[in-house]
């Protein structure tokens, strides 16, 4: 690891007190006993990982064509599951329900912010589905064609991507807190040639806009794009594009429900999702269908005990990530599950919001982020209290690491001090849990994302690459193919096998430091690279600084991940004006609109300091651990490797002054 870079492994102040964590919570016997995965499922798993991925893809799907072949790695780092065998996503995750004879089951209980609701059970579902498929293929849309998802959280959105897998068009959702400029160099990238938006959302109890933010995406000519279809949400005007433009209820609510799903191959792609990575330019990640869908399943039955006949799962998560395309769009609609979708902020109207849906929809597994946790926290845990918690009997954590006291307090307040948390590991890139407790078995800790989903194969090294002893920190990896691995970045081949297969042989590099503790289990401290994790979101520093040096006024920009209570890191810029900007006393609000107007509001970096020099190495690398340690409000550490040492001087004197 070079030391430009902020975190190093295994040497925060975090992780001394992850260390003194010694509270253990076995499962009560009556879960243990009533638990989908049963004791023996490591030792299955460990014998021979590709027949056991191999029966799952078996019991979990239903195939059109078997396959012949589970793996092929050949080509290695470009896997193929399943290869020869054929399936269609839409029809696993719902006509196969309908002809099982569970039509009636609701799939989707809708919650808007608002306070409307609506249900559809998986009959209906299937149906939408249907026309929606036909609706897009009246708009010329074809199998490998793709469709470009900018919509907020209503049904529409996983309406939409079904009806694309059913096609075999692929979706590239772009989270609709994303800039018009964002989304132009997404739909750029994937050569989209179908949008798909609404007029907008609710946000914080106001409308908010969505469609102006595609019209300014498409202003500039020479995209990609031939149809936007408008899903009417807020009922707030819109401009129109004659030709172009169709409103949703038109086009597909008079398109027929009848539809055949034709069967893709194994390897068909499924979906593109943009992720931040080290460099500016966002790496589109790409997903295809049988393996996918197979480690999904599984983890989604495994890792929450899912009882799909009787529980109510929620993952709060917006379909603009990967949480929700893999544990809301389409594991929880294969495993023929019961879910809740909810539209808005989770203090809209009040701060119990959350809790009142849980009480209202009884739901029983629910999946969120530590940052949500801690927030909730600072509300107070008389606000959870007032509404009854009892139906929730597992509780999933995902997005960055979760510190032992918000674990403890989702268990206690949340969890009614019965509730397994299950501290879930993955990535965009691994498309599904990687490390996670299975709830029935596994003694958690408060803290620990645990041990390797069972057929997976999870390790920690050192700079060397070799395997740590238990006890020891070092660079988390994974040794063998998974089935919903990426299986490369769209476009961009070099680039897939240069990030993530290049800094250990045969290895795959995730990006993260960890640790195993002294009986094996793993402790995530973070990104080792120039990713923050902000809320859960996955930032560039580097596209956030490519973002403000793009602005006339700033001649260089450093960017920080600063740790925060509640978001669990923040943005925090260091830049240094050029000369006529110096005096302008609103440069910083205008530089943090300007990020959010290049990349999205989620961006906006939480100060932004103006200083005359930055700390570079001889080799021209800014040290950002300086600047962390300045950001963090600390004392900043050794600096001699700095090519001029009175710079870190300078830089604390300025921001005194
Ligand atoms: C972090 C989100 C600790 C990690 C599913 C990873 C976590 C990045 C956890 C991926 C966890 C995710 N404990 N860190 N349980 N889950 N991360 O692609 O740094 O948005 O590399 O996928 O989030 O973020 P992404």
């Amino acid at each position: 690891m070079s030391e430009a870079n902020g975190t190093q492994p295994a040497t925060s102040d975090a992780l001394e007190n992850l260390l003194q964590e010694n509270r253990k919570f076995a499962p009560s016997e009556e879960f243990a006993a009533n638990a989908v995965v049963k004791p023996g499922i490591y030792e299955e798993a460990d014998a021979d990982h590709e027949a056991f991925w191999a029966k799952q893809a078996r019991e979990l799907l239903s195939w059109n064509e078997d396959f012949t072949q589970t793996l092929d790695w050949s080509d290695a780092p470009f896997a193929k599951w399943f290869v020869g065998g054929t399936l269609n996503a839409a029809y696993n995750a719902l006509d196969r329900h309908v002809e099982n004879g569970l039509g009636d089951r609701v799939a989707i209980y809708f919650e808007g912010e608002p306070g409307d609701s609506r249900s559809y059970t998986y009959a209906q579902l299937t149906e939408e589905v249907k026309k929606a498929a036909n609706a897009f293929e009246s708009l010329g849309l074809a199998k490998g064609d793709r469709v470009a998802v900018y919509l907020p959280m209503i049904p529409e959105a996983v309406i939409t991507m079904l009806a694309c897998a059913r096609i075999g068009a692929i979706h590239s959702v772009v989270f609709g807190g994303f800039s018009a400029d964002a989304l132009r160099s997404r739909i750029d990238d994937a050569e989209a040639k179908l949008v798909v938006t609404s007029d907008g959302t609710y946000r914080r109890g106001k409308p908010s806009p969505l469609k102006p933010a595609v019209d300014a995406a498409l202003e500039a000519k020479g995209h990609s794009v031939s149809s936007v279809v408008v899903v009417k949400r807020n009922g707030e005007p819109v401009d129109w594009h004659e030709g172009r433009d169709r409103w949703w209820h038109e086009v597909v609510e008079s398109a027929s429900a009848d539809h055949t799903p034709v069967p893709h191959d194994a390897e068909h792609p499924l979906f593109i999702l943009y992720t931040s990575g080290t460099t500016g330019k966002p790496k589109g990640i790409l997903h295809t269908t049988g393996g996918f869908l197979a480690q999904s399943a599984f983890t989604h039955k495994a890792t929450f005990d899912l009882h799909a006949e009787t529980d109510v799962y929620w993952c709060t998560a917006d379909i603009g990530w990967v949480t929700g395309h893999t544990y809301v769009t389409y594991a929880p609609l294969i495993n023929g599950a019961t879910q809740l979708m909810y539209e808005g902020t989770p203090d809209t109207p009040h701060q119990g919001r959350w809790w009142e849906l849980v009480e209202k929809y009884k739901v029983s597994i629910m999946y969120t982020a530590p940052t949500a946790i801690r927030t909730m926290m600072k509300w107070g845990e008389d606000i959870p209290a007032k509404f009854d918690l009892s139906s929730i009997r597992v509780l999933g954590s995902v997005g960055e690491p979760i510190n032992p006291e918000a674990w403890m307090w989702y268990r206690r307040v949340i969890g009614g001090d019965k509730a397994p948390i299950v501290d879930t590991w993955w990535q965009t890139e691994t498309g599904a849990h990687m490390i996670a407790p299975m709830p029935g078995i596994t003694e958690t800790k408060p803290g620990s994302a645990q041990t390797p989903v069972p057929g997976i194969a999870v390790d920690v090294v050192d700079e060397m690459g070799q395997s740590v002893p238990n006890g020891h920190g070092g660079y988390l990896v994974i040794r063998k193919p998974w089935p919903a691995m990426l299986r490369g970045i769209w476009g961009d081949p070099e680039r897939y096998k240069e990030t993530y297969w290049s800094r250990f042989d045969n290895m795959y590099f995730a990006g993260d430091g960890a640790k195993k503790d002294d009986d094996g289990d793993f402790w995530l401290l973070g990104r080792v690279d120039d990713v923050m994790n902000v809320s859960g979101h996955r930032l560039s520093t580097t596209e956030i600084e490519s973002a403000l040096v793009s602005h006339p006024s700033v001649a260089e920009a450093a960017v920080v991940g600063a740790s925060d209570e509640t978001t669990g890191e923040a943005v925090v810029a260091f830049v240094i004006l050029r000369g006529n900007a110096v005096e302008d006393p609103e440069i910083v609000t205008t530089l943090r609109n300007h990020v959010g107007k290049e990349i999205g509001p989620i961006a906006k970096p939480r100060q932004i300091l103006v200083v005359p020099e930055l700390p570079k190495t001889r080799s021209g690398k800014i040290m950002r651990r300086l600047l962390k340690d300045i950001a963090e409000g600390r004392e900043a550490g050794d600096s001699s490797t700095l090519a001029d040492n009175t710079v870190m001087q300078q830089i604390t004197s300025s921001l005194k002054g």
